[in-house]
């Protein structure tokens, strides 16, 4: 039942896009200006509004907007802001105990955490799970482990590639602006190869498939020696790199070279894991099998944690005491992800995204077939973008990207951008919203190209 109590959020909210002021309006920008006194530049914003509540597929502003969330946080609420079940279990946890430290005195939630780690992770080998606080901590804490598991040091990543924004993740982010610039030095051993990016591959799509895999594999001979390398890390469907989808075969070939290689393949799926593009994680799709997969995001409904879940040989290497940290695997975001995870399997959220791709991707390729300056339409599931280019060239269009996100912020469409050139609309609705609200804003995305 809708609810017009707007200081509750989730599933109750009334799921309608309503702009009742400017975007942002008065009480966010007054907001705002007590945010630049007390809070670090470095952060920026995507859309400053201030939230007052969210669930569902809307968000709620301090002015009385609510605006439709093709954002998700960045991929994080898939099951929605305050989803019932993930509010139950927290509330319990808080009430029982908030924190002991898991390496401390340990409790069943993060077990539990971990179970569920393995049964639903790719692959049914033997598996083990360390938990962390956020999506970087887990590629670090990754890398960690192959490196000791194997004694070899080398990490290879890819072109448009994102980890993080510590030293070593940010050391294997490809992208200088915002995230490397002034902040070296970087980590050494750390070695980069292009992405097997279809729309971007010299001679196209087709070359991409053909192509990629000898060149990157070729590249890793040549320059780095397959006998020095740790770990390749990948993310299966790029995220903030521009939701750059490999060709058929490129991730099992790669997870094949790594096998003969006695190189331990991580997969990180911080972004595309828990259901985002119609499968539990994105290496389902072509039953890839990861050493090690790295999770965060939308494990645990909005609460910090992430998960690094790999092989038991390779997990249990390292010595006790050369994991962890203070609030790893806190009680309280275990009990969240232990909610999340049960909503994604009562509901189908795998289901639910693939639904949201089925009505998503036709629109926007009528969308491109209107406007010669989508240059790309791709994702899967509920993991989609478009990437914009002057017409009928590759030249990126970060401009136009930045007008069209602006007008949907005003029609009250939270929308996000993301590409290593900043042109690419990307779209990463919660998985719980509803169809109406889905089709509601691609009109507004509609009405945006039409203003241009
Ligand atoms: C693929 C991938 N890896 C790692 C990270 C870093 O996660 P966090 O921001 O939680 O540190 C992100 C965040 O966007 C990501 O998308």
């Amino acid at each position: 039942m809708a609810t017009t109590d707007t200081t509750k959020g989730g599933p109750g909210l009334a799921q309608q896009r309503h702009i009742v002021t400017e975007i942002p309006g008065p009480a966010s920008r007054e907001l705002f200006e007590r945010r630049q006194r007390s809070v670090a530049k470095g952060l920026g914003h995507v859309l400053p509004v201030f939230v007052t509540a969210a669930g569902g597929g809307v968000v709620l502003d301090a002015d009385g907007n609510s605006l439709i969330d093709f954002g998700s946080g960045i991929a994080v609420t898939s099951v929605g802001n305050s989803a019932e079940l993930v509010v139950e279990r927290v509330t319990e946890q808080v009430e029982r105990f908030t924190h002991t430290c898991f390496m401390v005195a340990p409790y069943e939630g993060y077990v539990q955490v971990c179970e569920e780690l393995a049964r639903l992770t790719p692959g049914d080998h033997d598996k083990r799970s360390a938990l962390f606080n956020s999506g970087a901590e887990a590629v670090e804490n990754a890398v960690k482990i192959a490196r000791y598991a194997t004694g070899r040091t080398a990490v290879v990543v890819f072109d448009h590639a994102y980890h993080g924004r510590t030293n070593l993740t940010m050391s294997m982010t490809a992208k200088n602006m915002p995230y490397k610039q002034g902040f070296g030095p970087f980590a050494n051993e750390v070695y980069r190869v292009p992405m097997a990016y279809p729309f971007r591959w010299p001679g196209g799509p087709a070359a991409c498939q053909a192509e990629a895999l000898d060149v990157i594999t070729g590249l890793i001979h040549a320059q780095v020696g397959e006998q020095n390398v740790a770990a390749v890390v990948i993310e299966p469907i790029l995220g903030e790199g521009g939701f750059v989808v490999p060709p058929d075969g490129f991730l099992p070939g790669l997870a094949a070279f790594c096998k003969e290689n006695g190189i331990v393949f991580i997969a990180d799926e911080i972004q595309s894991g828990f259901c985002r593009t119609g499968d539990w994680f994105a290496c389902d799709h072509e039953r890839v099998v990861p050493d090690m997969i790295t999770t965060a995001k939308g494990i645990a409904g909005g609460f910090p944690l992430a998960g690094v879940t790999g092989r038991a040989e390779i997990m249990d290497a390292v010595h006790a005491g050369g994991l962890g940290g203070t609030f790893g695997g806190n009680p309280v975001a275990c009990a969240a992800a232990i909610g999340a995870m049960e909503t994604m399997g009562k509901e189908d959220l795998p289901a639910a995204a693939r639904r949201i791709g089925d009505i998503m991707l036709p629109r926007l390729r009528k969308l491109a077939e209107a406007y010669p300056g989508v240059g790309d339409v791709r994702g899967r599931g509920a993991m989609i973008a478009i990437e914009l280019v002057k017409p009928g060239t590759l030249v990126p269009d970060p401009e136009t990207t930045a007008k069209v996100a602006k007008a949907c912020h005003q029609a009250g469409l939270l929308v996000l951008t993301c590409g290593t050139y900043g042109n690419v609309l990307r779209f990463l609705p919660p998985l719980v919203i509803s169809e109406a609200l889905l089709t509601e804003g691609l009109s507004v995305l509609d009405d945006a190209f039409a203003q241009l």
